[in-house]
Formats: C-alpha cells, structure tokens, sequence
C-alpha cells in the first residue's frame, strides 16, 4: 500500500437510521438529514426514463456519456469536448487528483470545505494547504497568498459545504485575476441550483476569459439523484482529454445517464425544488438565533454551537439525523414537517 494512505481512513457514513433507532430507543420515522439530498427526490420524469430502459441492464453504457453530454453541452452552450462525466464528484474529483498530482506537489485549499479534495491529493502524496475560513467564508486572499510555484491545483467549493457561505462573481473574477493562468482553479458547484443570490458567479462566462477556470457540478443535490452516480467537470478541452485517459471505460452507469436526461429536462420541477428550498431555508433564519448560522446558499444551514453532540442528539428526538462537526452541527433542510419540528429544538437550546 502507498505509505501516505496510512494517515488517512475510510469514509464514516454515521449510523443508520435502524442503528440509531435501537441505540438511542427511538420509536417512529427519523428522517436522514446528514448528507444533503433531496428530501423531494428527482422529477417523476427520471421513474418513467428508468423504467422504460430497465430491458438494457444487460449491456455495458457508451462510454464517455454522450447523450448526456450533449445535452449537457446544449444546456450550457459549450462544446462537448470541454465536458467530462463521472459516477459523481467522487470519481470526478478522484481521476483530477489521479491525472495531475504527483509526490510533492502542492494543492490549495479551505479549511472545513468537501473532504474529498484533501483525500485524494494525499492519495497522491501531494500536501495539502487548507487556509482557515474568515468569519465563515472562503479566505480567497489567504488562499491567494498560498498559491507559489509548487502549486498544482487550487480547489475552491462555491457554495460551500458544510458551512453554506458562498463568493461573488466579482470576487472569484478578481481572484482568478491573480492566479497565474498555468494553475488550475477548479470551483466545486454541487450546490448551484439551490442558489439564489443575484451575485454568484456565473463561472461559465468567466471560463471564456480564464482558461483555467474548471467547474464542477452534480446530479445528486437538487435533481434528487445522488443513489444513480452522476456529476461532470467543464474545463479546458486539453485538460479533458488528458482526464479522459484515466476515466474508467464505463464509468457512468446506463441508468444514470437515462435518469439524468430525463432529470435535465423537467426545468419546472428544479425550478420548484429551488423555491420550495428557499421558503424552508428562511424559516431557519428568522429565528433570533440567526448570529449562530451561517449564511447558506444550499440545501443545508450549519449551526455553530460549542455543544454539537448534545443539539445532535436533541435534533434526533425529535427524528432528524443531522452531522455533528466539531464546531457545530449541519442540518440538510428536510420537509415542512421536520423542519418546523428542528426550529422548535433550535429556539430552546442553549447555543
Ligand atoms: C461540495 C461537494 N462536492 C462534491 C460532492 C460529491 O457529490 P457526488 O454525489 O456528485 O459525488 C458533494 C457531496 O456531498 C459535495 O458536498
């Protein structure tokens, strides 16, 4: 085994929610709040598309996800070249870190953002510099300041997980202003489509000015498919190519390329999915605790607390399985139902 593998361990989903039922003696339905998906599901469109492909389980996909890259590519107006799929940001993140790190080499990133990028840099023995967060945003002039010549990458999550803060366009513009044009700023948007502050990045129109400007984004948030294993990057057509050579053959399954066709057609149901998000993530933020969360652009608020494993424990009393961290507690922004229930808990605990 590579010697660097040794510091790290393997993903911890948390118990389930049967687990937690007999450990804490918890009777009726808990609802999984701790990783993010949507409650709602995807569009009833992705049933019908999975149901009317069930005879071809048989054969292998078309390599490289070209129906779905075609409408990828229509969607976002870029040319199919400059897209790659993978069985999530998992795998994507994995073959970027595969393909472009070596021992010594060097990432740039936050501190508290997606896990995946640290893991897999160390995989390659690349260190990892994770500049600690300001006030609950992305440091963008600290990570600046740790950009040199041994730099490889630079990942950015916009929004971010698990905190929910996001940068503007202005911001992400003057940083990639800075960043030599050899580095790539890879900006990780699993959570776009819940957005809706006027002032994110509209990263694809900075890409035709920053060539080194990747952006990636997923089928698992809010088109409700994180079970199928489908997300992509838009980069530079070269970078693609070179990607594309350690891209396992069938890497994306049959099913989740018909799923997520159907998933991008139903526009109206996204649409639906955001709004309804942006009701139930105001109803977090008006109570009088407000200086305790930070400001999320996602399906998630994140509540700093110096008591994290006591508001988990409270929030599943009352049948919510959050992420305890260690400075606070995530809560993925369920139904109605669970939600009301999570503010209530909220309200009476002590921060
Ligand atoms: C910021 C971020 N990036 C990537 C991922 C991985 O997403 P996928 O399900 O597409 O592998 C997640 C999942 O939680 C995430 O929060």
């Amino acid at each position: 085994m590579k010697k660097q593998i040794e510091q790290l361990s393997a993903y911890e989903p948390g118990l389930s929610p049967r687990a937690l039922k007999e450990t804490y003696g918890i009777e009726g339905e808990l609802y999984k709040l701790a990783s993010n998906e949507n409650l709602y599901g995807p569009s009833p469109k992705v049933k019908e598309a999975i149901q009317s492909h069930l005879e071809e389980l048989n054969f292998y996909p078309e390599t490289g996800s070209p129906m779905i890259k075609e409408a990828i590519s229509k969607h976002l107006n870029v040319e199919p070249s400059r897209i790659l799929f993978g069985a999530g940001l998992d795998e994507v993140i994995l073959m970027i870190s595969r393909a472009m790190l070596t021992a010594g080499d060097k990432i740039v990133t936050s501190e508290m953002t997606f896990g995946q990028y640290y893991h897999n840099a160390v995989v390659e023995a690349a260190t990892v510099v994770q500049v600690p967060l300001k006030d609950g945003y992305f440091d963008l002039n600290g990570i600046l300041n740790e950009i040199d010549d041994e730099t490889k990458l630079v990942w950015l999550c916009n929004p971010n997980n698990p905190t929910g803060t996001y940068f503007t366009h202005e911001e992400l513009k003057g940083f990639l202003e800075q960043v030599p044009s050899h580095i790539p700023v890879i900006v990780d948007e699993a959570y776009v489509e819940f957005v809706t502050a006027q002032d994110f990045p509209d990263t694809l129109a900075l890409q035709q000015q920053f060539s080194n400007a990747f952006l990636l984004r997923t089928f698992s948030k809010a088109y409700g498919l994180a079970g199928m294993r489908i997300g992509y990057v838009v980069a530079a057509q070269e970078a693609i190519e070179q990607w594309n050579i350690i891209r396992p053959p069938f890497n994306v399954g049959r099913l989740s390329e018909y799923a997520a066709l159907a998933a991008l057609e139903d526009q109206d149901y996204l649409t639906f999915i955001r709004e309804r998000n942006a009701e139930e993530r105001e109803k977090f933020f008006a109570i009088d605790k407000r200086d305790a969360f930070f400001d999320s652009q996602t399906n998630f608020v994140f509540v700093n607390t110096s008591k994290p494993h006591e508001l988990y424990e409270a929030l599943l009393n009352v049948g919510c399985i959050t992420r305890e961290f260690p400075n606070g507690v995530r809560i993925t922004i369920g139904f109605p139902e669970q939600n009301d229930k999570m503010i209530e808990v909220l309200k009476d605990f002590e921060l």
